[in-house]
């Protein structure tokens, strides 16, 4: 029945008849992810990467974004979870960029998680498995409520559930990890009527690995990736038109520090980075006591982080800070008062050598009076500080997420990193399971030797200090 010649006319007519079905059934593969994950196995460039996302019931994801307006008592959650977990679009300034909220991270890496190449339906081909709990999310809703037990119910009933799992049995839980979009500090209550709940505390979450904003520097169980920022570009070209953008823009202002003081603690290093800036003529405050929603808005924030070359990171409530990555982003070189800000956290991301693209200035010496940010600032050259830049922007792709509703062609964002990294951490897990040896998250105890002993364990503006007491 098939044409038996080539190159007549009605034959090619023919043939080409016959291609349409294969064309559509392309077609379909392209925009299925889960045909297109068979397809790639038999490529086998998804050996030793598939993961497999663990089907837990609604309640403990997407119902929580359904019911929007419970998730918390001061934000309107209700527009920071549209667009998956972006905010609202606000592309009239440029091409990707959102209105985020710092707290949804959680739908932000779950909907990048749906566009993971290496996905598998089968979990026993699975090199890691990941729980997609919105444990931020969860626990939003009750941080400022008294009752303890109301707090932790959730969570524990899905620790309960994933325990039941044939998955658990696998590896006791050592090959699972989730995402929390918040503080590690809001998941280890401490005493019975301390702050947050004890998601982190449970013996389930000894095992489970779980990518985290703020990690905790006593505990294993948690890593620490970026906030999300404004910055959520779906091509490469995009990346790269921003990155030209912030290498080439002027910048007036030596230093910048958008925030607001902590008056309640004497101590503060805060309250004397606004007494600093306030004095000097180089520097922009956005003050967010009286600017409140200045400090909101993702425009007015870029804006000063791309007229500043160096922006202050000092710590707040906890630790670290969403505006460390706003400020890398906008090629703005960060300065550090404490090595639990950023050098302890997220190694996965930054260079071990802190020097390479941060300025580090031990916050005791700040709050006593001994350093005039200005001058240890100015001291910088003009080819330093080009350097130290350069090095922010080369790091933007992957301080970043990506627009999770799209895969990603050609770079690698803050999602993939952490994909490679925790496969890699189970891997070793399996491993050493395998052999038989004690299970200990080892890599995170030795993020401590991270930190200060770079420059042979002495602080580069020793000398600076003792000059200028
Ligand atoms: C965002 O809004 C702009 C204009 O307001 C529009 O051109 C663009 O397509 C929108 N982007 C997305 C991803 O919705
Ligand atoms: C799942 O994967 C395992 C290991 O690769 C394999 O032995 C098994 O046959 C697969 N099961 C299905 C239903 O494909
Ligand atoms: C955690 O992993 C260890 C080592 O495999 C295992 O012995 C233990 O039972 C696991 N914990 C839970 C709660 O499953
Ligand atoms: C770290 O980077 C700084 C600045 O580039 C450089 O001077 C120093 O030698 C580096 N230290 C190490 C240990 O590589």
């Amino acid at each position: 029945m098939f044409p038996s010649k080539v190159g007549h006319p009605i034959h090619n007519f023919f043939y080409t008849l016959l291609l349409i079905p294969f064309i559509l059934i392309l077609i379909h593969l392209h925009y299925i992810p889960q045909l297109r994950t068979t397809l790639s196995k038999s490529s086998n460039e998804c050996t030793g990467k598939y993961i497999y996302i663990q089907n837990i019931p609604s309640q403990y994801n997407t119902d929580l974004v359904r019911d929007c307006d419970k998730l918390s008592q001061w934000t309107d959650m209700c527009m920071a979870v549209t667009n998956t977990g972006l905010g609202p679009n606000i592309s009239n300034i440029n091409n990707g960029w959102y209105n985020t909220n710092q707290f949804t991270l959680e739908i932000i890496f779950h909907n990048r998680m749906k566009h993971y190449k290496c996905l598998t339906t089968n979990s026993s081909q699975a090199s890691a498995i990941f729980i997609p709990f919105y444990a931020g999310l969860d626990v939003g809703r009750h941080l400022w409520g008294t009752d303890t037990s109301v707090r932790d119910s959730d969570s524990m009933e899905l620790l309960k559930w994933v325990k039941s799992r044939p998955e658990w049995q696998r590896m006791g839980g050592n090959d699972h990890f989730l995402v929390a979009g918040r503080v590690t500090w809001d998941f280890r209550r401490i005493m019975v009527s301390g702050w947050g709940n004890s998601f982190l505390n449970q013996p389930e979450t000894q095992n489970i690995t779980t990518l985290i904003i703020e990690s905790s520097p006593w505990h294993t169980n948690d890593i620490a990736i970026p906030y999300p920022t404004y910055f959520h570009p779906s091509t490469k070209n995009e990346i790269l038109s921003w990155q030209e953008k912030v290498r080439k823009i002027s910048r007036k202002y030596l230093f910048s520090f958008a925030g607001a003081p902590r008056s309640d603690v004497s101590s503060s290093i805060r309250q004397k980075i606004f007494e600093q800036c306030g004095l000097s003529k180089r520097c922009k405050l956005l003050d967010c006591r009286n600017d409140g929603n200045e400090c909101f808005s993702a425009t007015s924030i870029m804006k000063l982080f791309k007229s500043s070359i160096f922006c202050l990171q000092p710590k707040g409530d906890s630790y670290t800070r969403r505006s460390t990555f706003d400020a890398m982003v906008s090629g703005c070189i960060p300065v550090f008062f404490d090595s639990e800000s950023a050098y302890f956290q997220y190694k996965w991301y930054l260079p071990k050598n802190y020097s390479l693209y941060s300025v580090f200035v031990p916050e005791d010496v700040v709050n006593e009076g001994k350093v005039k940010l200005e001058e240890l600032l100015s001291e910088f050259s003009e080819g330093e500080v080009i350097r130290m830049r350069e090095e922010v922007i080369k790091m933007i792709p992957k301080l970043i997420y990506g627009d999770p509703r799209v895969e990603l062609e050609g770079w690698k964002d803050a999602f993939d990193v952490a994909i490679e990294r925790v496969i890699e951490r189970v891997g070793k897990t399996r491993s050493e399971m395998k052999k038989g040896e004690l299970i200990e998250a080892s890599d995170e105890k030795e993020s401590w030797k991270y930190g200060l002993s770079v420059d042979g364990g002495k602080y580069k503006w020793d000398g600076f200090f003792q000059n200028h007491v």
